[in-house]
């Protein structure tokens, strides 16, 4: 049953019954029923208990009917036992309170071991795999460029000016830091898959800041590292960015049977672009979620069109979901996906 799942087939190009349908941030506060649990423990509490992360990566699976279920922790998590303080601040979002500025700085970060740091996760992985029959489970992390960013700025940034400072100022320091990193993440990834996860999503959310050689000089050896740990487990690995348009190729070619797309540039130019040996992810604006639902409707059909039954496609936002988002809204995109696709699967 699993092995078959519409999900587990697309990422790997096979023809699917209807297309499936999952969201980058399916748990979280635009739902009630997240909310009731957030009001007793804080974002880290509910990573750090299993049961109870396990029980939020569930919400959604029951409330939408959606293809797969994403793991319910954070790409920031890592951060906690490489010793640089981590705490999300209400208003402000993560704050790192060690950040890492000089070559000392990387040198005297933590030694890292997956099983033993992060074993809550694992755990929580474990709890999902007998709980969910026939949905598959979704591990992830940050690619080292975005949990650099973080790491170096110390928190959300907009400018990057920290971390591209560091790049063009202090290379070695740089370097340094995304080679520590790509260790750390390929050991967390690689433990997420033996603990029973079924797919593996790396996160380069803010990778877009880049220019194309600025991407291949400091950031595809290390997202190549990670991406071929996880690909060398033989389970499906999705490579996923924001404002990446110009650097498609280059994830491509850092690796990912799977390459997500946002929704600037339209799904049949970003799948012309990276060829079709590489299945596709997204890519509707989360902001569409706002409209009046024959507008989504609109849209949705618009994406499933350009994606026109080629196996491999699987629907998704091309960022995550918003925090207002109403959820009779988010239903209704999971439901439209399954009855298009039906249709024009019949019609070919
Ligand atoms: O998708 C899911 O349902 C799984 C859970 C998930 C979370 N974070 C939980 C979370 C996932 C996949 C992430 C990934 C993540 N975390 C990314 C990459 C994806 C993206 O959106 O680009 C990034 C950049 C982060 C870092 C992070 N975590 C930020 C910037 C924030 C926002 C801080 C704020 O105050 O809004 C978080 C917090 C966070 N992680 C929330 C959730 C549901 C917010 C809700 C809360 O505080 O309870």
């Amino acid at each position: 049953m699993e092995m078959n799942s519409r999900f587990l087939q697309a990422c790997q190009r096979q023809p699917v019954d209807v297309t499936p349908v999952w969201f980058m941030r399916q748990a979280g506060r635009y739902m009630p029923e997240y909310r009731a649990i957030r009001e007793k423990y804080t974002l880290i509490e509910i990573c750090q208990h299993p049961e109870i992360a396990a029980e939020v990566t569930m919400q959604p699976i029951r409330a939408l009917g959606v293809d797969a279920a994403i793991l319910f922790a954070d790409i920031l998590l890592p951060v906690i036992p490489l010793g640089l303080g981590l705490e999300f601040v209400k208003g402000e979002g993560p704050v790192i309170s060690s950040p890492v500025r000089t070559m000392d700085d990387v040198q005297t970060m933590k030694p890292f071991d997956a099983e033993s740091d992060l074993g809550y996760v694992m755990e929580a992985i474990r709890i999902l795999r007998a709980t969910l029959s026939g949905i598959p489970l979704i591990g992830f992390c940050g690619a080292p460029f975005t949990l650099a960013s973080y790491i170096i700025e110390g928190g959300s940034s907009r400018e990057f000016l920290k971390t591209k400072t560091m790049m063009y100022s202090a290379p070695e320091v740089f370097h340094a830091l995304m080679q520590k990193l790509s260790a750390v993440l390929s050991d967390y990834l690689v433990a997420q898959i033996h603990a029973g996860a079924q797919v593996v999503q790396v996160f380069d959310s803010w990778v877009g800041a880049l220019s194309p050689a600025d991407y291949e000089a400091f950031v595809l050896p290390y997202s190549q590292k990670l991406l071929k740990s996880a690909e060398a487990t033989n389970i499906p690995v999705i490579h996923f960015g924001v404002n990446t348009t110009t650097l498609l190729q280059l994830m491509k070619r850092a690796g990912g049977n799977v390459i997500g797309l946002d929704w600037r540039i339209p799904l049949d130019d970003g799948w012309s672009l990276l060829g079709d040996d590489v299945a596709v992810q997204g890519n509707l604006d989360p902001a569409l979620l706002f409209a009046p639902r024959s507008e989504i409707r609109t849209r949705v059909h618009d994406i499933l069109r350009r994606a026109n039954g080629r196996p491999g496609h699987i629907f998704n936002l091309g960022h995550g979901i918003l925090q207002h988002t109403p959820v009779d809204n988010v239903k209704a995109v999971v439901d439209t996906v399954h009855e298009y696709s039906a249709v024009k699967a019949n019609v070919l």
